[in-house]
């Protein structure tokens, strides 16, 4: 399938803006979705990047939480450690105390990576439950409405790090991935499934960044290397919301603005 060569680059100046543009992103997809198809399915990343956005949905200061129709979103991970909830590196842990815990989102529409469990039992749990969520039917993989990404400073995104059994598997939706530069085991969305999703945005911030950004976005296709290189939605162009500092290296120099690449 011919996939998009470009990429709609969002550079804000701050990342405060950044978080702003993502909050603003995931509410529209939310509630363009659930105008066409009753209602919004989305899978978010963990890590530091992504909690100023989601105190932003949850900050009745902002127009987010009242205007997220909550009872109709499904909400995903994209990834999770495999430690339990209450782990100081829990994804769950970070998104329930910057956000859950704090909008009117169904428990039942929250759908929890099981960390705490055996990695490969953990992903099979997850594979079904993603299964039964879609009504997935054989060998059917699911389409989200938004799946909001991360990238490391090594290229990795979701849990797929550089040179690791995930970036070959194409047929599971889920799985447990060994990462062995960080000695743990990940649970994570495969890349096809990635790339299946209606919107597919990352957010990037900062200095430690720019570097590793450049050689994604224009540097030789390498994703053994660079395994965010692995992610170009072959429904729509990929978007990256970025700060100034990350986008440093790339055509326009961190100027804040909006700008459309084409991918190496
Ligand atoms: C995770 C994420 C991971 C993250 C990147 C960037 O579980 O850590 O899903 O893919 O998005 O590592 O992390 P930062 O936002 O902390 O830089």
């Amino acid at each position: 399938m011919p996939r998009p060569a470009t990429a709609s680059l969002q550079v804000s100046a701050t990342p405060a803006e950044v978080a702003l543009a993502a909050a603003e992103l995931f509410t529209e997809s939310i509630v363009s979705a659930v105008a066409a198809r009753g209602q919004a399915r989305v899978a978010i990343s963990g890590g530091s990047t992504p909690k100023a956005m989601f105190a932003l949905l949850a900050d009745p200061q902002h127009s987010f939480l009242a205007r997220v129709p909550w009872a109709s979103l499904q909400l995903f991970w994209v990834d999770e450690r495999c430690v339990p909830p209450t782990a100081d590196d829990s994804n769950f842990r970070m998104t329930n105390e910057a956000m859950l815990s704090k909008v009117p989102l169904p428990p039942a529409n929250v759908h929890r990576m099981e960390g705490e469990l055996d990695p490969a039992v953990a992903a099979a749990r997850y594979e079904s439950a993603i299964r039964n969520a879609f009504k997935l039917e054989g060998a059917e993989t699911p389409t989200f409405d938004l799946i909001l990404l991360g990238m490391g400073d090594d290229g990795h995104t979701a849990s797929l790090f550089p040179h690791t059994e995930a970036l070959d598997n194409m047929i599971d939706i889920v799985i447990a991935n060994h990462v062995p530069q960080k000695d743990t085991w990940r649970i994570t969305l495969t890349w096809p499934v990635i790339n299946q999703g209606r919107t597919v945005a990352f957010l990037i911030e900062g200095k430690g960044k720019d570097e590793v950004l450049q050689r994604v976005l224009q540097g030789p296709y390498d994703p053994e290397t660079l395994p965010s290189q692995l992610i170009r939605p072959s429904s729509k162009q990929l978007t990256f919301l970025l700060d100034s500092e990350a986008a440093k290296l790339l055509p326009g120099g961190g100027a804040p603005g909006t700008t459309t690449l084409e991918l190496a």
